[in-house]
């Protein structure tokens, strides 16, 4: 098993360290900048379906289920296709409302997930179109939709999902490129700008992992927290969700991820000076009004711990902790924001003693209700 870590304490540090790579093996073959081009055989038989789709129903669980979030705002933004993302396991049980016109986009990274699968199958009874995004190969729910396209991350080991969840954004976020191209929803110079964002951005996010030494001091800081708030807003509103969950998973902390501006409906009664406040807030994005958002915190005392772009002014007066990541555009910030938070649940987990790679209670697939 020491070996299979390959130097590391553990699965999941490796597997966040692989990152680079497997988002690099994800696009490899697929994505050509240079050319204008993006191609992916699922998507290129079934063009049709995908440009006449009404509608694109995205399911999944868990840290898939986040992925799914963030291809919301991708594909809407992108391709104009309005989405839903719901929970397989809420989806399958409430008779939803599912036309031909509709494609479902399952996502998992096991393809073995009891009630995403049952998702698909009622899916395929109404006569939906159902596209797999899963990583591993030949697994149940690859099999079972009508076509599909794989993340490269290699096996994920450790419980709580990493480069799974790196990997399912960047074949969606080639899927909206895809479809946008075709739509023409897009201009040709965004469009153009992104593939090759796109392209660099595995040396964005070898850059992001060298704030795992910032992360590891925050860590020592917040390891003993009983509570712990995350918020973002826009595509990093899914990120503070997938931040609290990483948490929760492997250290314990109870842990809410809310979207910043509905902190004031609820959870800003919770912050006092004990109440540690992830925000991301990178540059890109309504940066202004989580700013504000910032400040409202801090005049209720919140400790804040603020993820920002590199170079950042205004946060870092307002924040009590800073961790800096590497400008990218906003659509594609939750691949570079998503790294110091999987780093910060790593080392507060190793520092509270839990067994990260297999936290209590929980399961890497969960192939029964
Ligand atoms: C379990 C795992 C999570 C995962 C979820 C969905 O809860 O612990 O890490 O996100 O299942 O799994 P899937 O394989 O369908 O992505």
């Amino acid at each position: 098993e020491q070996i299979e870590k390959g130097g590391y304490d553990h699965f999941m540090l490796k597997e966040i360290y692989e990152q680079p790579s497997v988002i690099k093996d994800t696009y490899r073959g697929r994505l050509h900048a240079n050319d204008g081009l993006i191609q992916m055989a699922g998507i290129e038989d079934n063009l049709e379906k995908f440009l006449n789709a009404e509608r694109i129903i995205i399911v999944a669980c868990g840290t898939s289920w986040h992925a799914g979030l963030v291809a919301e705002y991708i594909f809407e933004e992108f391709a104009r296709i309005p989405v839903e993302v719901e929970y397989a396991s809420e989806f399958r049980y409430r008779n939803p409302i599912i036309n031909r016109t509709d494609v479902v986009i399952a996502i998992s990274q096991s393809g073995e997930t009891a009630d995403t699968m049952a998702a698909i199958k009622l899916a395929k009874e109404n006569g939906a179109f159902v596209f797999g995004v899963c990583n591993v190969v030949g697994s149940s729910i690859s099999r079972e939709t009508h076509a599909g396209a794989y993340t490269h991350a290699g096996p994920e080991i450790g419980v709580a999902s990493t480069k799974a969840f790196t990997t399912q954004i960047t074949v969606l976020t080639m899927i909206a490129l895809r479809l946008a191209k075709a739509k023409g929803t897009l201009s040709h110079s965004v469009f153009h700008a992104y593939l090759q964002e796109l392209e660099i951005i595995p040396e964005k996010v070898k850059e992001a992992l060298e704030t795992n030494d910032r992360a590891k001091e925050i860590a020592a800081i917040f390891k003993d927290a009983p509570n712990c708030l995350y918020l973002g807003r826009g595509y990093n509103f899914p990120v503070a969700l997938e931040g609290a969950l990483k948490l929760k998973e492997i250290s314990y902390i109870h842990a809410e991820g809310y979207p910043a501006a509905e902190m004031k409906h609820g959870p800003i009664a919770l912050i006092d000076e004990h109440m540690p406040v992830i925000v991301i807030a990178p540059k890109q994005g309504h940066y202004d009004k989580i700013v504000s958002n910032i400040q409202e915190i801090k005049s209720r005392s919140g400790k804040i711990i603020a993820v920002v772009t590199k170079g950042d002014t205004q946060v870092r007066e307002l924040a009590d902790y800073i961790i800096e990541i590497p400008e990218t555009s906003d659509a594609l910030s939750p691949l570079i924001t998503t790294i110091p938070l999987q780093l910060l649940s790593y080392h507060i987990a190793v520092m509270r003693g839990c067994n990260v790679d297999q936290p209590r209670n929980l399961a890497k697939s969960v192939t029964v209700e």
